[in-house]
């Protein structure tokens, strides 16, 4: 009874002490019952890039605290911050050395808990990017594992034999050369998918799993509404070391080509998502995964049979689309199939930018415009990447000696790294974009004097505002919010079109693809609407915006036409 009691009075404490974090965590649903992050607007942060606040040419995690007013404006309702945790940032970050701190080049954890503290104020929930698959060589777990064969984590990393003076298989780094390095202390080569200073964690160990599962545990109780899982998808290895088959024709980095099919989407991969999820579910967070899937099947997977593991795998298969009608539609018509909510992705800090990638070289702002009605529109969870908003472009090293992600310096020419999709983001046309007082870690393309937030923000016809136009519509138009998707005029090679339809109301999307004037005409009556009763939402073609009815349509190349239709 007493132990009741003293249970029930300390609860009390921690919800009181641990309140705000809690309510961010907890507040889950809106009014048709969507947990939060379906109702949600995700924006990725490269951290060194948004916003520097000391004058050191990095950004910060204050200079993030500084732009929540601008992410609140735009739509946003969480960010998901790139590793900000202590890192010699080999692979920039992504090679962590202690999980439950913050780098002194972002700042501290009282930094992060005030950021974490005004996100609120601002309705604005903090996702955080765990490295799960590795970390970095210098990590205590991993300085430990490498001192001895009989060290107490010798076993936490995958350590092998080597076959004669070769190492254990064919395995290759995505990173390029083999996945094994030697280590002459112990004489064995130890795994790495990535970076040789990004030794794989050693997954079927169980100490490594409880020990991540803490880790997340530790940042859900500071108040944190999730995570972005990195590379989820080579967590496991076969134990066997099977050689992968071998493939015609050479990569970037004059490797051979190999199928993974021994260390990559292994099924055990499923186990930890569940684990994982077991505990983000005690605290009402969200799971993201870096799933780079090659079907929509494989994707399925991904939210676990029982809807166990994650919430939001994201569908990177978008980014390696075409900007065409047909296809895109295709690919929408089996996500819908699918059955699942989708998280849908143009672009990220691992790819070239989506003003680049859909651009054809003339139209690149028009089919920005495109792409952005395109995914904030479709039913789904969209995940922004920072500076896609108003229009940023990939500003790719001239030079191999200027490039400073290490696989650029490998692959030079073919491949040039990521930095130029990494550049500072673009505030203003000041000196260095308004990104520093100091020198950027990262050049700025010179286009930044047109494309920046200032200017975009007072021209009504920007990116940023066509952006800021659509977040505002998805949030507030119960179409957007619960609709169905719908397809219209599936056979239109250039125009893609389809409905959002809810007991609420109807919207339908109308978006040409092409450069050319194109005619469409709707009968919506199949679908119990009136093409006749059309009333503006949004448009790229003015004289658009007084039109009543999408019974026939003009439109004009790229044309983006959004209107409610009804009864
Ligand atoms: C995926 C991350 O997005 C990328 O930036 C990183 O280099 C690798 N995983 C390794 O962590």
């Amino acid at each position: 009874m007493r132990r009741k009691f003293a249970s029930a009075v300390l609860m009390l404490v921690v919800l009181a002490v641990a309140s705000p974090a809690l309510q961010a965590q907890t507040k889950t649903t809106g009014a048709q019952g969507h947990p939060w992050y379906q109702n949600a607007v995700f924006y990725e942060i490269y951290p060194r890039s948004f916003m520097d606040s000391n004058g050191d040419g990095v950004g910060d995690l204050n200079g993030i605290a500084s732009k929540l007013d601008y992410l609140h404006d735009l739509g946003v309702d969480a960010i998901w911050i790139a590793p900000c945790f202590p890192s010699p940032q080999v692979d920039f970050g992504y090679d962590v050395s202690d999980y439950e701190n913050i780098d002194p080049m972002y700042g501290t954890l009282a930094d992060f808990d005030r950021l974490q503290k005004l996100g609120e104020e601002h309705g604005i929930r903090i996702i955080l990017d765990l490295v799960v698959n590795h970390t970095s060589d210098q990590h205590p777990w991993f300085i430990d594992s490498r001192s001895s064969r009989t060290s107490e984590k010798r076993d936490w990393y995958i350590w092998r034999d080597g076959k004669g003076k070769n190492p254990p298989n064919n395995w290759l780094s995505t990173f390029g050369g083999s996945a094994w390095q030697w280590d002459r202390k112990t004489n064995q080569y130890y795994y790495h998918f990535f970076y040789a200073q990004q030794p794989d964690l050693n997954w079927r160990n169980p100490a490594v799993v409880d020990a991540m599962y803490g880790t997340t545990a530790w940042w859900y109780q500071r108040g944190v509404a999730g995570f972005r899982l990195d590379a989820v998808d080579t967590l496991y290895e076969d134990p066997n070391l099977k050689d992968n088959p071998v493939l015609p024709g050479k990569n970037a980095f004059g490797d051979p080509n190999l199928q993974n099919i021994y260390n990559d989407k292994l099924p055990e991969v499923h186990t930890a998502l569940k684990g994982l999820r077991a505990v983000a579910d005690k605290y009402n967070a969200v799971l993201i995964g870096e799933t780079w899937t090659d079907n929509v099947a494989e994707l399925k997977e991904y939210y676990g049979a029982g809807h166990d593991e994650l919430q939001m795998p994201m569908d990177l298969m978008l980014t390696e689309l075409t900007f065409s009608a047909p296809v895109l539609r295709e690919h929408i018509k089996a996500v819908e199939a699918s059955g699942e909510w989708p998280a849908y992705v143009i672009s990220n800090h691992d790819i070239v930018r989506a003003w680049n990638r859909y651009g054809d070289g003339r139209h690149n702002d028009a089919i920005a415009k495109d792409m952005a009605a395109m995914y904030l529109t479709l039913r789904g969870t969209p995940i922004m990447y920072y500076g896609e908003e108003i229009g940023m472009q990939n500003n790719d090293p001239k030079r191999r000696e200027d490039v400073k992600d290490p696989i650029g310096r490998t692959g030079w020419p073919k491949e040039k790294g990521r930095d130029g999709e990494r550049t500072p983001m673009q505030w203003s046309a000041d000196p260095h974009a308004g990104f520093t007082t100091g020198t950027p870690w990262n050049a700025i393309p010179g286009t930044y004097r047109a494309y920046n937030v200032a200017d975009e923000l007072k021209d009504p016809d920007s990116i940023l505002n066509w952006y800021k136009g659509l977040l505002a519509l998805r949030h507030t138009n119960p179409a957007l919010l619960e609709g169905r998707y719908v397809a219209l005029d599936e056979n239109n090679p250039n125009v893609l079109s389809y409905l959002r339809k809810s007991n609420g109301g109807a919207a339908i999307i109308v978006i040409n693809l092409s450069a050319a004037p194109q005619k469409v005409n709707f009968d919506l009556s199949p679908q119990g609407l009136r093409a006749g009763s059309a009333k503006t939402l949004m448009t790229t073609q003015a004289p658009l915006k007084e039109n009543s009815s999408v019974e026939q349509l003009a439109l004009e190349p790229f044309a983006v036409y959004i209107a409610e239709v009804r009864k």
